[in-house]
Formats: C-alpha cells, structure tokens, sequence
C-alpha cells in the first residue's frame, strides 16, 4: 500500500511539475518530438499535423509575420488570418502607425477610430508587408561541420555566410521566396525559414484609442488590464493571387488556412497556445551580464528617452495637430521606456544577479569534476565578466552621445540624410575629368530626388516648436553627460555665441538651417550647393556629433569576436551539463509557440489578481479629465443597457482581457491565442509588470500573457462599430447551448474537425 501510495505521490510530482511547463518559445517543426505530449495533457485536442504540416494545411499557414521591409528579417508584430478572405488580426499598437498615417485633424483616425463598411473603403499602407511561412527546416548540418575551433570568430562567420548566401539562392525559387536564415543557441545551430511576402496590406478597421489604447502608458505593462487592443487588416495579391505591390485590381488573399473564433470564453487552467514572432530575449546571459545593464546600461537610456518624452508630451498636450503628428513615436518610445524600468526593477525585485549566480557556480563545479570540461570551458565565464568589465567604461559616454546626439533632436537626425549628397557634391567638385562629372550629375540628380521624397515623409510629422525645444533640451544634456573632449567644437563655438543659453542656441538653428523648413529644403534640394550645405548649421552641428559618436564608439571596447565564441561555449557548456533538459533557443525573430494554461496570479504579499477582467472595470477606470481614461459614449451605453450580444460571458457579464502563463516577448504581439480545439480566444498584447524582467529570467509564479479577449474584439466591431461586414466574414463557433444571434453566419467551411 505504501509503496502505491508513493508510487501515486511520485507520478503527482511528475505531472505537476509537468503540468507547470509554460515556459519555452519552441520551435514548430519539433512539435511532434518534443512538446506534443506535455500540451496533451494539458488539454491540446489537435495533431501534431492539424498544427504544423509542411505537405497539408495547418494551423501554421494562419500566424502571419508583419514587417515595414520587402524582404524581411525580422517582424515587428504577428497578425493571424481569420477569414477566407485574407482578413487579418493584430493589435491596435501594432497598427497604430498606420492608422496614424492616414490621420490628420480632418480625418482623425486615432481618435474616432475607422471602419472599412466596403472593401473599396480599405486603406493600402505603402511599405507594410505580410510575411507566411511556408516550410523551415535545420540546417546546422550543412553549416557546423564546415566551420572549427581554430577559427577566428570572423573567419567562422565569413565561412558561415558563404553557405549561407548558397542555401538562400538554392531555396529561393528564383526570387519567389523570401529565404532567412538564422543562428541559434548563440552560434550552435541554424536553421531556415522561407517565406512567401505579401505586399498589398490594407487597413480594414481600427478602433478608437479610448478603447484600443485605454489606460494608455499608465496601464502599459500591467495588470489589471482593460484595453481593447485590437486592429483588422487584409491581405491581398495579384488576381492569380500570387503576392503583389498594391494595385486597384488586387484581390483579396485566399488563405491556405485561417483560424475560426471560439465565443466559449475562458477558464481557469484551459488550455491556451499562442503562435508568432518573439523578437528578442537572452535567457542565457550571464551574472555579469546582467549586472552589466543595471549599472549601465539601462540608467542613460531611461534617462535620454525619458527627456525627449517630456518634451514631445508637453507640445501634444497643447496642440492636436502635434498630438497627431508624433502619436506613434511618441507611443513606442515610451512603451521602450516603460520597458527598460521595468526590467530593472524587476532584475532587482526578483534578484535575478543572484539568481544566475548560483547557477554559474553549479557550472563551474560541473566543469571541474572533469579535465576535458575543463580544457573546453574553464575560462569562459571569466571571458564573459572581463569584457563586461572592459567595456563598462565607454558604454555609457555611448549611450548618451546616441540619444541625446545624432539621435537627439529631429532635425539633427534629419541632417544626416543629406551626408550621401554632400560626399557627391564634394566629389563632383574635386574632379576633372568632364565625362565622370556629368556622371556624377546623375547621382546626384538621384540622390536629390530621394531626398526630395524623403522631405515629405519627414515634415509630414514634424513639429517645428516640438523639434525647436527637443533640441535644446537633448544638447543640455549631452553636455551635461558627456565630458568636454566629447563636446563638438561647432558646439561650443554655438554654445559662446548663445550666452550658454540652450533655447538661444536652438532657435539660432531653426533660425539659420534650411532643414527646418520644407520649402527651403526644396529649394535647396533644387539648386543644391555644397557651400551652402557644409555651412548649414543644423548640418555642421549633425557632423560634430556624428564625429565624437565615432570617437565614443572608438573608446567602447566591442570584443565582440571573443564575446561570440565565449557565448557558443557557454551555451554549448550549459546544453551539455543538463543532458534530460528540453531546451528551446532565445527568441530571434522567428516563427515559435508557447503553450500554458489560463491562469491568475498573486504580485504580492496578500494580493490576489483574477485572471479576467470586465467591462465594468473600463466604467471604474473612467476619468474624462484624463485623455488615457476617456470612455466613448457608444461603449457606455452599451454597457448600461448590456448589449452584448452573443459576446457576453455565461455570466452575462463583459469579458475585455484575461491571463495566461505563455512565454512571450515582444514581436507576439498581436498573437492569436489559440484554445484546445485550435479557435482564436483572444490576441497576445502585453507582459505583466511584476515579470518585466522576463526576457532575461523566465519567472512562472509571476509572468503572465495578457490578452484581449476575442469576444471582446466581437463585440466592438460588431455593436460599438457596426462592422456587421468583418464580422459576416468570420467563422464563429459557441459550444454552449445557448442562443447564437441569427446574423452570425454558419461556420462557412469547418476549418478543423471538431
Ligand atoms: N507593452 C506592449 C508591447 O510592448 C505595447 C502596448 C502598447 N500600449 C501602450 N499604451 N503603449 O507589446
């Protein structure tokens, strides 16, 4: 009896501690081999190939990778396919950059939201592309062999590259494929993802900022959460559908697959995976790593940010206009800002230094028990820590010359643009030889016209009084920052002229640079002379910071070669010492899932947080004195007469977001969140504050996923907009024996066998 009963407390552990797995951004073509099992029991009802399928549809061919480059790298956000129509999820931070371009005082789409009622209506986003993966696969095997220890880090990478350029043209399909391939577990193996990128992506439907921004940067990063952060767009291709620039005969994509959308809602520990594109984390960075950011990386960058902030807040407080113009800079500077307090905060609060420690010591004691271990891996922590402790010195002059330099105000941003021009001028000037001057002509005729275009884009959001106070306020505090031999001299020359008065300097610029001005730069760009260039101030400040950035970059001590080659081994040494662990590789931009359950939390002592949050919770939030708190009239009414729908939970009540503990990062955003028989039941959008630092330390009582719920999105298309036309696309399904409203419309085509 005994020995059952702790056989049954032993298989209890095992499971349970089984049943905890939510961390990991796994890869999808290991499915099958590595997770498939785990998210079984947590309740998974598909296959491995309804999820992942290079020869059928599935599941995979739904997340969707989107990107402002043709041929991308890397995707800012995921989106995922929810009609047979190319229609588009993601959420409303995600969109907001287009929305912004098609705003302005007349149009403002920001504040009162859009809805395409036609396709007609929908709006084509110029450079904003749609990336679907069509198949990966690991080619370590064709890389590794070929590269060894011997090498330098710079010859290991040269080797790397050149296979890497053959595989890319070998699988490219003479150009029909966008071919990535990446490094994984810092340099230990690589694989390949091929894409097919669509071109043509119109914005279909956004809500208004009260609902997909409510609670704005106050609420940013935390819970309890009530924001609808949702936007819908399109695909569309060519007629014979393959992927095409946007053109009025385009038509909408026709999906291999797209997910349908469950209206059953959440519980505590159901299932919930979420599939996209985490952008970045480095779990594996080290004790001093770690210590290396607090000390000094993060104080200058939340100090440079934070200044330019304060500044563009002040100006779009008191003009609309500007509140329009520099909405989408401002919103992901100050997202980056959040981030990097609370990261800090959170590496402090859950001691995250003393945490990788102990582990580094259980490394090394794993080393030292064996002489080839350590003829392999002796040093490599001690590598790490002295080039943190090398570069420690220069990063912070760095980090101050970036942000408050070049990367200061607008127009010294903006004068650089014209650097490729005044190297032709200077060029043209300096030669002889009649033929290759006229040949220089035609550069520069083209240069001049892509500086021409480039005009409207920059002054298009550009403030002048905004970009007149930001200048004197980031100047100040590069000389504050930076020491004297990292002064301009153009500076200080400027700084005498102006009685030390930052405002006086600032205005002599706006005053005297033609960059500052979007007629003057037309006429410029139409007579472009190189004396009047060199001269400009804007410009000649613009080249002395550019200079003392090259001498600060010079001062920081990279050792970047050695960094990489000590971060394989480390890796490597790490894999090694615990053989029965299922590693997953650091977020890089590339297709992963993460699967968990639904679940609440407590941020601290005696305080318990649910895992849903209401629509009474937005009314509770409601303060029309401040403009992240507004409500809009339409949302309250509905709420008083409760007109849900068939959106409401089973309590009658509003559902708006909900928990769960997935792994994800930045990139996930606008991730579907997918239940156990594969429908949408909400869109990725946040991380909590109690786990900011999660993408350095992955920490399962406190980190959670927040969500919007998809009924939630339902409803404000459906009721708040009156976008029956998005919602008649869909495929809805609701379980319970309930009434289901009679607009909604039969399940089209069953995507998945129920
Ligand atoms: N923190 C979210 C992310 O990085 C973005 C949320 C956008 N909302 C906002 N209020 N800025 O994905």
């Amino acid at each position: 009896m005994k020995r059952i009963a702790l056989f049954i407390v032993f298989i209890a552990l095992i499971s349970g501690l089984k049943l905890k797995a939510d961390e990991g951004m796994w890869l999808p073509m290991y499915i099958e081999r590595l997770n498939y099992t785990d998210m079984q029991k947590l309740g998974l009802q598909l296959t491995p190939e309804e999820i992942y399928s290079v020869n059928h549809s599935s599941l995979k061919d739904a997340i969707v990778g989107l990107s402002n480059s043709p041929n991308p790298e890397g995707y800012f956000c995921t989106a995922e396919i929810v009609s047979t129509q190319g229609l588009l999820f993601t959420n409303h931070h995600c969109g907001f950059d287009a929305v912004q371009k098609h705003s302005s005082v007349e149009h403002d789409y920001l504040a009162d939201g859009f809805w395409a009622m036609s396709r007609a209506e929908e709006l084509p986003n110029e450079g904003l592309t749609a990336s679907i993966m069509i198949r990966m696969e690991n080619v370590t095997d064709s890389i590794i062999p070929q590269l060894n220890d011997t090498m330098s880090t710079s010859e290991r990478s040269e080797v790397a590259g050149k296979i890497i350029k053959r595989l890319k043209k070998a699988n490219n399909e003479d150009g029909k494929y966008n071919v990535v391939i990446k490094s994984f577990f810092h340099g230990n193996e690589y694989y390949m993802f091929i894409y097919q990128v669509y071109k043509d992506v119109r914005l279909v439907g956004a809500p208004p900022s009260a609902i997909g921004k409510f609670g704005g940067d106050t609420d940013n990063w935390m819970w309890p959460r009530h924001t609808g952060d949702f936007t819908v767009f399109r695909i569309y291709t060519a007629p014979d559908g393959s992927p095409a620039e946007y053109a009025e005969e385009n038509v909408p994509l026709k999906p291999k697959y797209y997910l349908p959308i469950s209206l059953d809602g959440v519980e505590k520990d159901d299932f919930t995976m979420i599939w996209g594109f985490p952008g970045g984390t480095e779990r594996t960075l080290t004790s001093s790593g770690v210590q290396y950011n607090l000390d000094n990386y993060y104080p200058p960058i939340i100090e440079g940010l934070g200044a330019k902030l304060d500044v563009w807040r002040t100006h779009m407080d008191e003009d609309k206009e500007v509140r329009i113009k520099y909405a989408s800079s401002y919103a992901g500077i100050a997202n980056g800002w959040k981030y990097f307090i609370g990261q800090a905060k959170g590496i402090r609060d859950l001691d995250v230094v003393g945490e990788k420690k102990a582990f580094e010591g259980q490394f090394t004691a794993w080393v030292n028990l064996d002489e080839e271990r350590k003829d392999r891996y002796d040093s490599v922590l001690t590598t790490i820590d002295d080039i943190y402790k090398d570069r420690a010195p220069g990063v912070v002059p760095l980090i101050y010359a970036s942000l408050a330099g070049i990367g200061g105000a607008g127009i010294v941003d903006y004068a650089s643009e014209f650097n490729g021009l005044q190297a032709l001028l200077q060029q043209q000037k300096e030669e002889k030889d009649k033929s290759k001057k006229a040949k220089k002509q035609e550069q520069i005729d083209k240069a001049v016209a892509g500086l021409k275009e480039s005009a409207a884009k920059h002054f298009k959001n550009y403030d002048l009084a905004t970009d007149e106070e930001v200048l004197a306020v980031m100047t100040q505090l590069y000389l504050d920052k930076l020491p004297a031999n990292l002064h301009p001299e153009y500076l200080t020359k400027l700084i005498e002229k102006n009685d030390n008065d930052m405002y006086a300097l600032s205005a002599y610029i706006f005053e005297n640079s033609f960059m500052s001005d979007q007629n003057k730069v037309i006429s410029f760009l139409d007579d472009p002379s190189l004396k009047v260039l060199d001269k400009d101030p804007a410009y000649q400040l613009m080249q002395g910071f550019m200079q003392k950035m090259m001498e600060a970059q010079a001062n920081y001590k990279r050792h970047s070669n050695e960094m990489k080659k000590a971060e394989r081994l480390w890796v490597e040494g790490i894999r090694k010492m615990q053989p029965d662990k299922t590693f997953y590789p650091d977020a890089n931009s590339t297709m992963r899932f993460t699967y968990g359950t639904v679940q609440d939390y407590d941020p601290k002592d005696a305080i318990h947080y649910d895992y849903v949050t209401h629509l009474s919770g937005v009314m509770q939030k409601e303060d029309p004195e401040n403009d992240e708190f507004i409500v809009p009239a339409k949302l309250k009414e509905l709420y008083e007469t409760k007109d849900y729908g068939p959106y409401a939970n089973e309590d009658g009540r509003m559902v708006v977001c909900f928990l769960t503990n997935n792994d994800i990062t930045g990139g996930n955003s606008g991730s579907p969140v997918i239940n156990a028989k594969g429908e949408l039941i909400g869109l990725a959008f946040d991380g909590n504050w109690e786990a900011m630092s999660s993408d350095i330390a992955f920490a399962p009582k406190l980190q959670r996923t927040i969500v919007v719920d998809a009924r939630y999105v339902l409803f404000i298309i459906d009721k708040f907009a009156g976008a029956g036309n998005i919602v008649d696309e869909l495929t809805i399904h609701k379980t319970l024996p309930q009434p289901v409203r009679s607009e909604i419309p039969e399940p089209v085509a069953p995507v998945l066998s129920e």
